[in-house]
């Protein structure tokens, strides 16, 4: 039987619970495909600085990196928020994309028919909105040097750096191609050449991938524009591309815009290795009631199967239980409407798992 190593990083707040509840789905899954998973865990985020003094040890690296895939819950809180900011928690997730080198940000922004009265957006312009983000996440301004808080003629200036190689921006424009191609075929690359050089060379770049891909639709949009065009015409968006500041800003206008936050997974690729965590944070204010939506979690593992595991079958059924699931009327809180079953998050959990087992039958 194949064996796959899946590193643990529950983190804080909520993370060990949705972590808990998302393993328990693809364990089951894992013996229906009939494929071995294995979990080993280790601390990362505030978890960590409280018992190792950081928020990224060494032995959670090490065991990252002999793993098949890592699963993260979500890292930070109110406990470690006057942290200075190379000593939060956050510093730990951007410690291990960089390390991982984990440079494709995936994030599926899905609007599910039965929730799409949560949705910020008027119904019909919501309805039927299924496009991915994939946002580059090892450069940008997030990594640039120089950065840092200088003094200049005793005034004090803050200064980051925006910068992005020619190679940095051909990988990730390559991965948004290739998921593209498994789509409709359309991509939008977003970009502000109109005014930054770093965006220019971005906008070379894709137009010099474009011809490798004559079957994906191109369209390219200023961010400005787009963070627009995303709330007006959601639906017709397939895949977006974008470097990382622009790709974290535009993921949360794509996550609110489903109305459903709790049930957002990612996938970070690189060449070697995976991490997979849901786009929601810790929520520390419900964290231990056991309340908090694990669908998130559970369908970044769904992700996980399908992108690192190749199991496309184990992926579409999970992926096909939360959709029976919702229509069927279970809801968590974050997500309860009226004449809807209330659940928590074992409910859900185990709810999910009996229409897995039933559309596997
Ligand atoms: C995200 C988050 C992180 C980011 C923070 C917590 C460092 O906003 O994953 O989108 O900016 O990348
Ligand atoms: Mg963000």
């Amino acid at each position: 039987m194949t064996t796959f190593k899946v590193a643990v990083l529950e983190g804080d707040g909520i993370g060990p619970e949705v972590v808990s509840s998302a393993i328990k789905v693809i364990k089951r899954v894992g013996e229906l495909v009939g494929v071995d998973l294995i979990f080993e865990k280790a601390l990362i985020g505030g978890s960590a600085i409280d018992q190792k003094g950081t928020p990224l040890p060494q032995e959670t690296l090490d065991l990252c990196l002999a793993s098949d895939a890592v699963l993260l819950g979500a890292v930070g809180g109110p406990k470690w928020d006057d942290l200075p900011t190379d000593k939060r928690p956050e510093r730990g997730l951007l410690g291990i994309r960089k390390a991982l080198d984990l440079y494709a940000n995936l994030r599926p922004a899905k609007v599910y028919e039965p929730l799409i009265a949560s949705s910020p957006l008027k119904e019909e312009v919501a309805r039927g909105t299924d496009f991915i983000v994939v946002r580059e996440l090892t450069g940008d301004v997030y990594y640039g040097e120089p950065r840092g808080i200088f003094l200049q003629d005793g005034k004090r200036v803050g200064i980051n750096t925006m910068k992005y190689t020619e190679e940095e921006i051909r990988r990730v424009v390559r991965k948004a191609f290739e998921i593209a191609l498994q789509r409709r075929k359309k991509l939008t690359s977003v970009d502000k050449s109109n005014v930054l050089e770093v965006s220019g060379l971005w906008k070379t770049v894709v137009e010099e991938e474009a011809k490798n891909y004559p079957e994906v639709e191109l369209e390219h949009l200023y961010v400005d524009n787009c963070a627009m065009q995303v709330v007006r015409r959601p639906s017709s968006f397939d895949v977006i591309v974008t470097g990382n500041l622009f790709g974290d800003i535009l993921s949360d206008e794509a996550a609110v815009i489903t109305g459903s936050l709790g049930m957002l997974p990612s996938a970070s690729l690189g060449e070697k290795y995976a991490l997979y965590e849901p786009v929601h944070g810790s929520a520390p204010d419900i964290a231990g009631k056991g309340v908090a939506n694990p669908i998130a979690t559970i369908l970044s593992c769904s992700m996980m199967l399908r992108y690192s595991f190749g199991l496309t079958k184990g992926a579409d059924i999970i992926e096909k239980a939360v959709e029976v699931v919702l229509q069927r009327g279970y809801r968590t809180p974050d997500i309860h409407a009226e004449g809807c079953i209330k659940v928590g998050t074992e409910g859900m959990t185990e709810a999910i798992i009996e229409v897995v087992e039933e559309l596997w039958h």
